[in-house]
């Protein structure tokens, strides 16, 4: 049965959620938008913004109230990340895989584990992360080839993972590796939480890459590493599962912050078309730049009630959540690519320029449909919902 036939899921904001995404947005405004070409520039993972979100409560958006989070749900979170991603998309990526790295732990995570470590991640104590691409496993998230042999009182983990965000910065990651000793694809795998100080573990290399500059991404280690029975997540084996349960809820994290940054390059195009004058009258006033910016508003506003929609379907535990959540981030990133590609054509030479966001805009995009799943990955979830 088609999803519509359902009946359409029902979202909105309460005015307590309201006055929430006010108090990101001002955030964002006032405190984190004169910092994002610098973040972009320098490379470097802004720690003053990390601060700032933990005093304000943005990153216990996420939790629970029971583990000392604001109790609030996932549109809450996707709004606070389209928010600040307006303004920064690396900023907005803190709370993005915030929310990507503890959700192992939150849907299958034990009782103990839970009460354990995820106050910590609400307090921003502990930043997050989620290893589970490897330098041969990317797409093919089945073909691991990290393994984890149980010892006494735990499991020593042996490999490598690659393109892991925070990495570095995060208290501790939540990693997959094979546990029942057969070659790839075995898809027997189990997903553990190696803590950033576990002797063995560590960030061989990090990236350089061409935007999302101010997120660190890099390459993690494990030699021997040892982690107690008391950090294996979910049951033993059933890692694939935990991994794609995850990534069914957290593709709308990247949906939203794509979904900022098409909003932002689209605000920013329009106001420089108000001001810009050419051929006597603003550039808003010629029809090439109008329909430019009609259609990247449009698509902006399209792509909003896909992600809307999606989450509420999330926060509802409909069924049809993972091919939802895979159309949002399909639509919205594809969105961000094509509306920040025309940010740039709005601004002209000053488009293509430092000076101006809208390159930074569209370099950071341009991530948003590789991660967490390609945007070919997201079609062949789509499309097999459809068999
Ligand atoms: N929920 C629960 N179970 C699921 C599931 C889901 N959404 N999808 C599949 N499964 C189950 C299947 O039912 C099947 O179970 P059985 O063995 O019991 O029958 C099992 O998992 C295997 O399923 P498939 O045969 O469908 O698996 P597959 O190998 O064909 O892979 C895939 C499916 C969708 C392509 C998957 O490999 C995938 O999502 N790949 C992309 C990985 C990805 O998104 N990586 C991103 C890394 S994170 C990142 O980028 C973060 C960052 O740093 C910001």
């Amino acid at each position: 049965m088609s999803a519509l036939a359902d009946g359409p899921v029902r979202y909105g904001l309460t005015q307590e959620q309201r006055d929430l995404r006010d108090m990101v947005r001002e955030l964002a405004v006032g405190r984190i938008a004169p910092r994002a070409a610098a973040i972009d520039a320098a490379g470097e993972f802004p720690q003053d913004v990390r601060q700032l979100l933990a005093e304000h409560d943005v990153l216990a958006l996420p939790f629970a109230e029971a583990y000392g989070g604001t109790g609030t749900g996932t549109l809450m979170t996707v709004v606070a990340i389209e928010e600040i991603a307006k303004a920064c998309a690396s900023s907005a990526l803190i709370l993005a895989v915030h929310d990507l790295g503890t959700l192992p732990i939150r849907i299958d995570g034990s009782d103990e584990l839970k009460a354990r470590v995820l106050p910590k991640y609400a307090a921003g104590e502990w930043l997050a992360a989620f290893a589970l691409s490897e330098p041969d496993a990317g797409s093919d998230a089945g073909a691991l080839r990290t393994n984890a042999v149980a010892v006494d009182g735990g499991w020593r983990l042996n490999g490598a993972k690659n393109w892991i965000t925070n990495a570095g910065v995060a208290g501790a990651y939540v990693v997959f590796a094979v546990t029942d000793g057969a070659a790839p694809p075995s898809r027997g795998m189990t997903a553990f939480l190696v803590e950033a100080d576990a002797p063995g573990f560590a960030v061989a290399k990090l990236e350089h890459k061409m935007g999302m500059r101010g997120s660190p991404t890099g390459q993690l280690t494990f030699d021997d590493v040892f982690v107690p029975d008391g950090n294996v997540i979910g049951s033993v084996g059933d890692g694939f599962k935990v991994a794609m349960r995850t990534l069914d809820r957290s593709r709308l994290g990247i949906a939203a912050q794509a979904l900022g940054i098409a909003q932002g390059a689209t605000d920013y195009a329009a106001a420089y078309a108000r001001e810009r004058t050419a051929f006597g009258k603003p550039i808003n006033q010629l029809q090439a730049i109008q329909f430019k910016l009609a259609d990247m508003e449009t698509r902006t506003a399209a792509a909003r009630e896909l992600l809307y929609r999606a989450a509420a379907k999330a926060d509802h535990d409909e069924p049809d959540l993972g091919k939802y959540s895979a159309m949002a981030k399909l639509f919205c990133s594809d969105t961000a690519m094509d509306v920040t590609v025309e940010a740039v054509q709005v601004l002209g030479g000053y488009g293509y320029v430092t000076e101006y966001p809208v390159e930074r805009m569209m370099r950071d995009a341009k991530l948003t449909q590789i991660y967490e799943g390609t945007n070919e990955i997201q079609r062949v979830v789509v499309g097999r919902s459809l068999r």
